[in-house]
């Protein structure tokens, strides 16, 4: 028999905890990584946070995803009698939260259900039969007695137009779902060790918040006028109770640095809880790695038809989602506004994720090509479910889509260096590498040479990686990879193929010469030496990460070989 390691073992649990005078967290972990997630960079787990509120009425914030069902019931019984529970606030309709919905209702016929009106109208498409429901509006509020008044922050496209926070004015605790949450799983309730969840906070904040900047900053704007907020309790990950400035704080400066982006790309879908949302972020994520600011909007939603002229006008790019066919009038008209509002010269992208029932591309594309827009990207289309490729492409097509809109800028500061400053820089040389990784089903690579060796005690070196690498998303912390040594005399045909631009989602390594290393990285054959690394660290270098790696095995091929060097004449480009 098969010993169960510790994982397997820990793979999904609960914990209850009471956080405050009469309220219990109960947090569903969930150990392992199971999908690809584009906002799942680091691998740890996640958690999926409910909560129970109890005043002379009782009220339970979000469910659980389905994969907890018996865990999570056996859990509640052992809190509540279910059919005391009056009130069921759905902070957000996405399944990890609200996949236990359709059981409370089962188990408790007579609760009403709270919600936005987006939410509400959501889970009747999803219960298909009557169940009491009061929507709620900004500031509304909703009192539990013995202090428990509830008031309600309307939060839209945090991260989708369905958001509520609730905010507990007895305890001063914000129910907040998915804003400022983070995809951690261990057994800290509470957010104790800030520099072990930092960098999730962060990259969590990149992938979902990032590309809704402007809902950020409103909705801090409304927890402003809330009684100081002495904890958020999240959707996922630990609860922030000792940071709450701390990071809100970071998520002000974050997302008002995004606002300052030179350049905005709006990206349109039509949200089924599916494929296209994620499409989406993919794609938002793509471009936000190059500094350029995105908006993203739910079609379902848009409903303010002058807000979305005065959006696509101001946008150097456009990216949308094809409508299923047959859509319904309000997104027939925020599609004809999207269309009579595009001018020349800005990049449009399309996808489709309706398996061939969406509104078809190419006659929505040949009316953008008419009006001069710029084509960025072949039509990404999903036939059957999206595999991490097809997610990995469609980061890559939104970058491509980025540079193309900033390629003016980027020649700009290219000739706006000094000749002296720009030679004298030229001087610094470095060798000649190609990294490559592998995560998942999906592998990259690049050419690099700003790479050194950093310390001895742990051996490891650095490496400069810009933020608009398509290779920067498999660079994590924790992730592993390789880095290939080219040979002085003998790099030329490996360096021009990978210089190459590749185009979204293509294979890096068709037709090179690849072994297997022990993290699945391919190793390339015709490298003087590889060296196998995992990132331990990453530090923020304006348009580069500067990535720490440490170094764990590594063989030369050639023991009498010199390494590739790379001399430079000027220092504002590679
Ligand atoms: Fe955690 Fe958007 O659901």
């Amino acid at each position: 028999m098969v010993a169960l390691t510790e994982k397997t073992k820990k793979r999904l649990t609960m914990q209850t905890a009471e956080i405050a005078v009469n309220t219990t967290a109960m947090r569903s972990l969930d150990w392992d990584r199971d999908r690809f997630d584009i906002e799942f960079g680091l691998q740890n787990g996640t958690t999926y946070n409910s909560f129970i509120i109890r005043g002379e009425k009782t009220a339970l914030v979000d469910t659980s995803h389905e994969k907890f069902r018996q865990l999570f019931f056996d859990t509640l019984k052992k809190e509540v009698n279910p059919a005391e529970i009056d009130y069921l606030i759905i902070s957000h309709t996405e399944p990890d939260h609200s996949g236990l919905v359709k059981d409370m209702l089962k188990l408790c016929p007579d609760i009403t259900v709270v919600g936005s009106k987006v939410a509400i109208q959501f889970l009747e498409d999803l219960v298909h039969h009557p169940f009491k429901r009061k929507i709620v509006k900004n500031g509304d509020r909703l009192d539990l007695g013995n202090g428990h008044e509830l008031e309600f922050v309307i939060a839209p496209n945090l991260h989708w137009p369905d958001t509520i926070f609730t905010f507990d004015h007895k305890t001063q605790i914000l129910y907040t779902c998915d804003a400022f949450g983070l995809h951690y799983c261990s057994d800290n309730t509470f957010d104790d060790d800030l520099k072990a969840i930092e960098a999730d906070f962060e990259y969590y904040y990149e992938c979902l918040m990032a590309p809704n900047a402007r809902s950020v900053l409103s909705a801090l704007k409304r927890m402003g006028e809330l009684e100081k907020i002495d904890m958020i309790a999240t959707g996922h990950g630990p609860l922030l109770s000792h940071n709450v400035e701390e990071l809100t704080g970071r998520y002000r400066k974050w997302s008002q640095s995004q606002t300052k982006a030179e350049a905005t790309v709006g990206v349109f879908f039509v949200s089924d809880y599916g494929y296209s949302e994620r499409l989406a972020q993919g794609i938002a994520n793509g471009i936000t790695k190059t500094g350029v600011a995105v908006e993203m909007v739910d079609l379902n939603a848009a409903t303010d038809l002058q807000e979305l002229r005065e959006l696509v006008s101001r946008c150097a790019g456009l990216v949308v989602g094809m409508p299923p066919v047959n859509e319904d009038a309000t997104i027939q008209a925020a599609l004809g506004t999207i269309l009579g509002s595009a001018k020349e010269k800005q990049a449009i992208g399309l996808f489709e994720t309706g398996g061939g029932n969406d509104e078809p591309t190419y006659p929505l594309l040949n009316k953008f090509r008419a009006l001069g827009l710029h084509i960025s990207f072949p039509v990404i289309e999903i036939r059957e479910t999206p595999t991490e490729n097809k997610y990995k492409l469609c980061e890559e097509a939104g970058t491509d889509l980025a540079q193309w809109v900033t390629r003016d800028k980027s020649i700009k500061a290219m000739k706006s260096l000094s000749a002296d400053l720009d030679k004298a820089l030229g001087r610094i040389s470095g060798g000649l590498y190609i990294i490559t990784a592998k995560k998942g089903d999906v592998q990259s690579a690049m050419l690099a040479s700003w790479v050194s060796q950093a310390s001895f005690k742990p051996l490891g070196f650095s490496l400069a990686v810009a933020k608009d690498r398509a290779i920067e998303s498999l660079m994590q912390v924790g992730d592993k990879f390789i880095l290939n040594v080219l040979e002085e005399g003998n790099y030329q045909i490996l360096m021009k193929h990978f210089l190459k631009r590749f185009a979204p989602g293509a294979d890096r390594f068709e037709n090179v010469r690849t072994q297997n290393s022990v993290s699945g990285a391919p190793i390339l054959a015709d490298a003087l030496a590889y060296m196998e690394c995992e990132v331990a660290s990453r530090l923020d270098a304006g348009d580069h990460w500067i990535v720490y790696c440490t170094v764990y095995a590594g063989r030369v091929s050639k023991p009498e070989g010199m390494t590739a060097v790379h001399h430079r004449k000027v220092g504002n480009h590679y």
